[in-house]
């Protein structure tokens, strides 16, 4: 098997894309296909079954487009369909954003979460950092309103703030804060701006492209080749803001994403 196969990373949306900016800058060599399932977002206020019915067509798709790893860019599918992912992506690896997330953020002592309302009804940020760590202190808050903006555009927008302060100031004494969904780094700035310099703002996407690099290396799948790399971009609808926001943010020209129906 190629090592010049892709890696295959997925979202609801844009919000994943914070994870590939994160993996074109560790793995500069790697393809990657990427599927946002923009038609059927956000995953974050709707049911388990639904999100791993959506997660499961997903993970079959990325399986047909050959790739060497999986990688959920998605907390909400990390949430409440990893096992489901892993199990229909057989011996191709999964990694995903909660898992290293938690890792990263385990040295904090009081440690806020903030994610879309089924990360925080799951509880798995929670209990995979006290498995970690089980001394620490942890709060969360769902911010619903947040994907909905993001996926606007609604970026550097007064509105953002005021949605931003009232779902920040409850956590006025935490030392460190997860970014829990794949969409807030995209609004960093904005909640720098409300927690203060003093916190420590975890972004598991770091972590999640390190961890990708490990496994990659260990079960020898590095592309080696140093062709210049595909990235395809598949989506469920054509937004412009995909390619808008998405060039914004990976500060690089994007391909026109291709559309694809999972139904
Ligand atoms: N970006 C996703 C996450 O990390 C979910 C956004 C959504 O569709 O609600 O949770």
């Amino acid at each position: 098997m190629s090592n010049k196969r892709p890696i295959g990373v997925f979202d609801s949306g844009i919000g994943g894309l914070t994870v590939v900016k994160s993996i074109m800058q560790k793995l500069p060599h790697e393809n990657i296909v990427y599927f946002g399932d923009i038609a059927r977002l956000p995953y974050g206020t709707k049911s388990v079954a639904t999100i791993r019915k959506f997660a499961e067509q997903t993970v079959r798709f990325l399986v047909q487009h050959n790739v060497k790893a999986i990688v959920i860019a998605c907390n909400t599918i990390s949430a409440v369909a990893k096992d489901e992912v892993i199990k229909l992506a057989g011996n191709i690896p999964v990694l995903d954003v909660i898992s290293s997330g938690s890792v990263a953020s385990s040295n904090g002592n009081n440690i806020g979460i903030i994610a879309t309302p089924a990360t925080v009804n799951s509880n798995a940020y929670p209990n995979s950092i006290l498995r970690l760590n089980n001394t620490v202190k942890i709060s969360q808050a769902a911010c619903t309103l947040f994907v909905p903006l993001i996926e606007e555009g609604y970026i550097n927008h007064p509105a953002l703030d005021l949605i931003a302060k009232e779902y920040l100031s409850p956590m006025n004494e935490i030392d460190t804060l997860v970014l829990g969904c794949t969409h807030y780094p995209i609004i960093k700035n904005t909640i720098r701006k409300i927690v203060g310099e003093n916190v420590n703002i975890i972004d598991p996407a770091d972590k999640t492209s390190d961890d990708l690099v490990t496994n990659l290396t260990k079960l020898d799948l590095i592309n080696t080749s140093l062709d210049k790399p595909v990235y395809e971009f598949y989506v469920t609808e054509i937004s412009p803001k995909f390619n808008s926001i998405g060039e914004m943010f990976l500060n690089t020209k994007l391909s026109t994403p291709q559309l694809v129906s999972l139904d």
